[in-house]
């Protein structure tokens, strides 16, 4: 089938091996290899599938079941001539795969499970199966009746508290659960160049998680490759492009704003900050009052920028804004992948904090992992003095199609 690409030995053992399993879970480092394994052993199921019982296709939403199960299906230098016999049109929520309807369904919330309850199911392959909701994998589980019926899931790890993980992966014998642990040496289409960037990338719990593979937990420092020296400058470079002011709207707590550049250095700077503290400042400040001082800091930036992205929770704030002739974008609060650029752009120099921004720098070196929520299998920072830090990373992670093509190709 794929004579243009040698399985690794343990691609073969997994696929091999997960015939006999009623749930198959491939496990481990980012491009190890894992979804093209699963895959194949998915297709093969698919070819061999009785017509009673559905076939399923599951992720965390139907555009991530499209990128990372049928775009790669449809890849003819990976599946030759199978890969025409993989049929979707984009939005759809069926699929046709060597003949059988495939149902996909986006499990991104508790209410997913709604969606299969009472069907009777033959074969699921489940992507980023840690992403699913408990509730619903518990139910897909269930709805897995017709005999010799199969979970097939892939996933990176995750906390080691993690459900998947403690209540199944753990319990694989008893589960008649079989389950491959993949690093990066099991792929072996990777250019070595290719991974020396990807470790690069990755630091800290990531590296931990996504290079080495390893179900850790999330402890201590967020930011551990930050480091006053390297990150802080006295002068900025000449900007390019004023990205966003990134504003963390606060009543009682602090409102915090910044400003993102792009350098000409293709570097991303935060290269101002304002902050005003209710609780140590002459008492709390009306949105109306907000607006007039956040516009008058912004009118004093050497030049506007091209978002204003405000946190997506303060709507009268934001109407504010816009009544003021200021109009904005809510941020993209995706916490722990905003988290994960920020780390990732520290790790790589690619992301500097000019000296004057003292709050937000004062923030960096205390912002941890919540313990509590780690014992749980939670990643979750603790909230507390972050908002400066959620300003960048509204700034940051928001404009992140705008700085892609500049700071990751330098
Ligand atoms: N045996 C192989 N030979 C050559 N290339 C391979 C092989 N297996 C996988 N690849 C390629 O390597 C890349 C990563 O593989 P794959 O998508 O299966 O990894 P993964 O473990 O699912 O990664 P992620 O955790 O990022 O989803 C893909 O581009 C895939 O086509
Ligand atoms: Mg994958």
């Amino acid at each position: 089938m794929i004579d243009s690409l040698p399985l690794s030995p343990k691609q073969i053992q997994s696929i091999v091996e997960s015939k006999q399993a009623r749930i198959s879970c491939w496990t481990g480092a980012v491009r190890s290899g894992k979804t093209i394994a699963s895959l194949l052993a998915f297709l093969m199921a698919v070819a061999e599938a009785p017509d009673s019982g559905l076939v399923l296709c599951v992720g965390r939403t139907l555009q991530t079941i499209e990128r990372n199960i049928l775009d790669p299906l449809q890849d003819r230098t990976i599946f030759g001539t199978v890969a025409d016999h993989v049929h979707h049109t984009r939005g759809a929520t069926t699929a046709v795969i060597l003949g059988r309807t495939v149902h996909l369904i986006g499990a991104s919330d508790a209410r997913a499970e709604g969606r299969i309850r009472g069907a009777t199911v033959y074969l699921a392959y489940v992507d980023e199966a840690t992403l699913v909701p408990e509730s619903f994998w518990n139910q897909l589980l269930a709805r897995l009746s017709v005999p010799g019926a199969r979970l097939l899931a892939t996933t990176n790890p995750d906390s080691p508290a993690h459900w998947l993980r403690k209540k199944f992966i753990l319990r694989a014998a008893e589960l008649d659960l079989a389950t491959w642990h993949f690093t990066l040496d099991d792929n072996p289409g990777l250019d070595p160049a290719y991974v020396a960037n990807l470790k690069a990338e990755y630091v800290g719990l990531w590296y931990k998680r996504f290079i080495q593979g390893l179900w850790v937990m999330a402890d201590g420092a967020i930011f551990d490759a930050f480091d006053e020296t390297r990150h802080v400058v006295p002068t900025l470079p000449a900007i390019r492009r004023y990205l966003a002011a990134g504003i963390d709207y606060g009543t009682t707590n602090p409102t915090h704003a910044v400003m993102l550049g792009l350098g000409d250095d293709n570097r991303l700077y935060v290269t101002s900050e304002w902050r005003y503290d209710s609780r140590i400042q002459l008492g709390s400040l009306s949105p109306v009052e907000y607006s007039k001082r956040i516009r008058a800091w912004l009118a004093k930036q050497p030049e506007q920028p091209t978002w204003v992205v405000v946190d997506p929770a303060a709507r009268d704030f934001r109407e504010q804004l816009r009544a003021d002739g200021r109009p904005t974008r809510p941020g993209n609060n995706s916490v722990i992948e905003g988290i994960r650029t920020m780390s990732s752009l520290f790790a790589t120099d690619k992301l500097k904090i000019h000296a004057s921004c003292t709050h937000l720098l004062d923030e960096i070196p205390g912002y941890t992992w919540d313990p509590d929520k780690a014992l749980l299998g939670e990643d979750a920072p603790i909230k507390l003095d972050d908002h400066g830090i959620d300003a960048s990373r509204y700034a940051i992670f928001t404009t992140r199609r705008l700085w892609r093509p500049y700071v990751l190709a330098a």
